[in-house]
Order: structure tokens, then sequence, then C-alpha cells
């Protein structure tokens, strides 16, 4: 009879953690054997029964990750992770790589189950040119007659795969154990300060939202209002016969950016474009609330070569900042900048939910962040903004978000553009932005007491303004 631990070794889980990171070997395996535990029975067998249809490890890891979407998400996370081992991330790409196997006849039965009037009514093919599996969700393209009043020739499906609904459910529940069980074990492991708990509910929530087809197509309509008129960005259009079990959309004829043969020129703009759009767009938007994308890495941003366009897919997590909420974003910004320790605790106090409980700790972490010598100043504030979330402050979920969105899109501009400087960009969107602005800003400055920053798409006011100018002479 084949055990959790049997299972385990047949898959050479061990092996593929590369020897630098031996240290994390024993929480790895920990984990997978009580995910393995905390199955049904008739899963545990299912699983043993796919393993035994292949005859390598990797290829037995593979049929594993493909059977326990979370075991999927982590090794995914993991392989996003600019700071890790080069070998060891592209062998999770690899592996990664090598799950799209798509099931035709199951995709094509779903499909037709939810829309099968309306793909008769619009003469609709499917085409499985392109054919994406992952642990989640399955796309595949189709074509169709555009003569009855659709407005696209071609497009693709996006669903939900079979039982992956009720597994998730089965092993989310067996997570949140997990996490506790690490917490209350951390002694056992080598991982310094690890947050188990909080990577956990993370994990957790994205794998939510990646089954709630819904939440994504509410979020592609928002989008793609979002940037209409922004120049160079796409939105795959929704089409409105999407259903919760099937998202139809426009098919973007693109590859991954990353892959695509650019000039470096081409490289240094695609970088550009995707920091202005992904990152400024959304903080300095006039709109009350603007979307942000949560989740821009390189599979989910494609370089269309017909037209230059760089298109934004996969809106399963995406988040919203409030205008107010930016505006305090850019204060607490503007306050780390100029370094002044002071209003940076002021700024947390009025950012953080709930206040903030132990002043002594925060204030002393803020000082210290304050005498280390200055480097990149988004990168600072985002390491900020960590760091003090680690001593306690809770910060609005959505900036958080924000902060780990901006994260991954370095990896993706370091990829495109090794010299990118995040600062430089900024700074140069909002003087662009303050050029726009400097009409209003000529009469604030005399009659200053109406000024109201959130007038402004920058949200600084003209002291702040004048703040900054101070600390850029200082700092030359
Ligand atoms: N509108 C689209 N046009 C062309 N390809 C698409 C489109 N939407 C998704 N894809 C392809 O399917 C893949 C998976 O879609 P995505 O929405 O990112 O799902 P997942 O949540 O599983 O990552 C994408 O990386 C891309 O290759
Ligand atoms: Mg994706």
């Amino acid at each position: 009879m084949i055990d959790v631990d049997m299972v385990i070794e047949l898959t050479g889980l061990n092996d593929i953690i590369p020897d630098i990171y031996a240290r994390f070997r024993p929480i790895v395996r920990d984990g997978v054997s009580f995910l393995l535990s905390g199955i049904s029975p008739e899963r545990f067998l299912g699983i043993v029964y796919a393993l035994s249809e292949e005859d390598t490890n990797a290829g037995r890891l593979v049929r594993l990750a493909q059977e326990l979407p979370t075991l999927h998400k982590l090794g995914q996370t993991i392989a996003r992770n600019q700071n890790i081992d080069v070998g060891f991330r592209r062998s999770l790409v690899e592996l990664e790589n090598s799950i799209m196997k798509i099931d035709k006849a199951i995709i094509g039965a779903i499909i037709e189950d939810a829309l099968g009037n309306w793909m008769n009514k619009h003469t609709v093919e499917i085409k499985y040119t392109v054919c994406y599996e992952a642990s989640v969700a399955a796309v595949v393209d189709f074509t169709c007659n555009r003569l009855d009043g659709l407005d696209i020739g071609e497009g693709v499906f996006k669903v939900i795969k079979p039982g992956v609904t009720e597994h998730l459910q089965q092993e989310l529940e067996i997570l949140d154990a997990l996490a506790g069980f690490y917490d209350s074990n951390r002694h056992r492991y080598d991982i310094d300060n690890f947050r188990f708990i909080d990577t956990f509910s993370d994990i957790k929530i994205a794998l939510l939202k990646e089954i709630d087809l819904s939440n994504e197509q509410r979020n592609l309509g928002l989008a793609r209002c979002f940037y209409n008129g922004v120049e160079a960005v796409k939105i795959p259009r929704l089409v409105s016969a999407s259903t919760d079990a099937v998202t139809v959309m426009e098919l973007i004829i693109g590859e991954k950016i990353t892959d695509a043969r650019l000039t470096p020129v081409q490289r240094k703009w695609c970088a550009k474009t995707l920091f202005s759009s992904l990152v400024c767009h959304p903080l300095f938007s006039d709109q009350q609330r603007s979307i942000f994308h949560a989740d821009p890495h390189a599979g989910n941003i494609y370089y269309c070569a017909h037209n230059g366009h760089i298109a934004f897919l996969d809106w399963s997590l995406a988040g919203e900042l409030d205008k107010r909420d930016r505006a305090a974003i850019l204060r607490l910004s503007m306050d780390i900048f100029t370094r002044d320790a002071d209003r940076i605790y002021e700024s947390t106090r009025s950012l953080s939910e709930g206040g903030i409980r132990d002043e002594l700790a925060i204030r002393g972490e803020i000082d210290r962040f304050v005498a280390e010598a200055s480097t990149g100043f988004i990168e600072q504030s985002l390491a900020l903004l960590d760091r003090l979330a680690f001593k306690g402050v809770k910060f609005p979920g959505e900036l958080l978000m924000f902060r780990k969105a901006i994260f991954t899109l370095k990896g993706v501009l370091q990829e495109l553009d090794p010299g990118f400087d995040m600062d430089r960009h900024l700074i140069e969107f909002i003087k662009l932005l303050l050029l726009e602005e400097l009409p209003l800003r000529w009469f604030y400055l005399f009659f200053p007491l109406a000024e109201d920053t959130l007038r402004y798409k920058s949200l600084l006011s003209n002291s702040d303004l004048i703040k900054i100018a101070q600390e850029w002479i200082r700092l030359l």
C-alpha cells in the first residue's frame, strides 16, 4: 500500500530543491506531506493512480502539482521571484510549461454545456491553436461569425477545470491548519521570520479569486474603461455571452512580453510604458477609484508585434485604490523622500487601520530607517511598508496588494531593461502632470487656503512641492 512518504519519494521533491536551499527541504516536505494527509482517501488514490502513469520523477512531480492546485500555485509563486537561484527558477518554469496538456474533450464539453445555443447562433468553432491549461483555468481560442451583431471575429474561452472548485475548498481548509502548524513549529525550521500565516492567506485569496470568473469579468470591464484612451495599452474586450462558468473575450494576438523579439530601444519603451500604465496611471488617475492589475508577471503581459500594443491579460487579481488612499500613500512617500521621521510616523498612523498599538517600536523602526543610507526611493518606500507591517502596523489590504504588484512588475522591468530606474520615471511622470496643472497651481499659490490637493491629479499641494524641491536641492 502506497503511503504519503512514498508518494513524496516518487516525485523526487527533495531533488528539485537545489543544495543552496537545502534548509527549506524539511519545510517543503512537511507541507506536501500535510496536504496529502489531509485530502480525502478517494483523492489520494486518484493521485497514486495518476503518478503510476508517469515514469520519471519530474513527470510525477508535474502530475502531483496538477492534482493539487495549491502546490502548483506555490511553485508558480516561487518561480516568479527574481531573487531565487536562476537554475531553480528555470526548472520550476519548465515544470510549469510541461503542465500545459489540455484535455480538449473535457474543456469542449464544459463550453458547449454553458454556451451551446450561443455557439450555434454565431457558428463558433473551437480552434485549439491557443491552448493553455494551468492548475485552475484553461484557455482555448475560437472563431465565429461576426455577422450576427458580434463585434469580434475570433476570441478565447476561459473556463475553470472540472473538479477544481471542490478540490480547492478541501485544500484551503488544510492550508489554514498548515499555516498554524508551521507557525507553532517554527523553531524546527531554519526560516528566520518568515510569515507563514500571511503568505498562506495571500495564496488563499489568489486561488479563491482565480476560481471566480465573474469577478474577473467585472475587473475586465472596469479595466477596459480605465485604460480607454491610454496610448498603446490594450485590455481584451469582454463578450456579453460570458457566464459564471465561461468567460468569453477578444483574442489578443501577441506573445509574452519577455519572449518577444524586441530591439533594445523597444525594450526600453516597453519597460517605460509598463511602469507608467501599471503604476503611475492608477496612482495619479483623476477617477475616484482606480483599478490596478495585481499580478503583472510577464505571462500576463502580451506584446502585440502587429500594432506595437501592450495587452494586459488575466484580471482575476486586481485591486482598487480610492482617491483618499492614494493621497495618503503619496503623503507617506513624500515624507519618506524627505526623510522626516515625525512626519513618516504621522502619515503611517493615518494610513494604518485601527491606529498604532506600539508607538515606541514603530518610531524606533522609522528612526533606524531614516538613519540608513538611502538608495532608490520607491524601493525604500516598499521596504519600509514591509518593515512596518512586520512590526504590526495594519495597512489597507489594497495598499499591500499594490506594493506586491510593484514588486512583481519590477522583475519584468529588470528583464526588459536592466538599467530601468523606477524613481526617475516616477519623477518624470509627476513633472508632466505638474505642467498640466500649473495654471491651477498658480491660482492656489495666491489663495492657499482654497487649495484642495484632491483637485490635482498629482495629489500634491504647493507646499509639498516646495518641500520636494528643497530636498532635491539638498541631495544634489
Ligand atoms: N484574451 C486572450 N487572448 C489570447 N490569449 C489569452 C487571452 N487570455 C488568456 N490567454 C492565454 O491564456 C493564458 C492563461 O490565461 P490567464 O487569464 O492568465 O489565466 P491564469 O489565471 O490561469 O494564469 C495566458 O497567459 C495567455 O497565454
Ligand atoms: Mg495568468
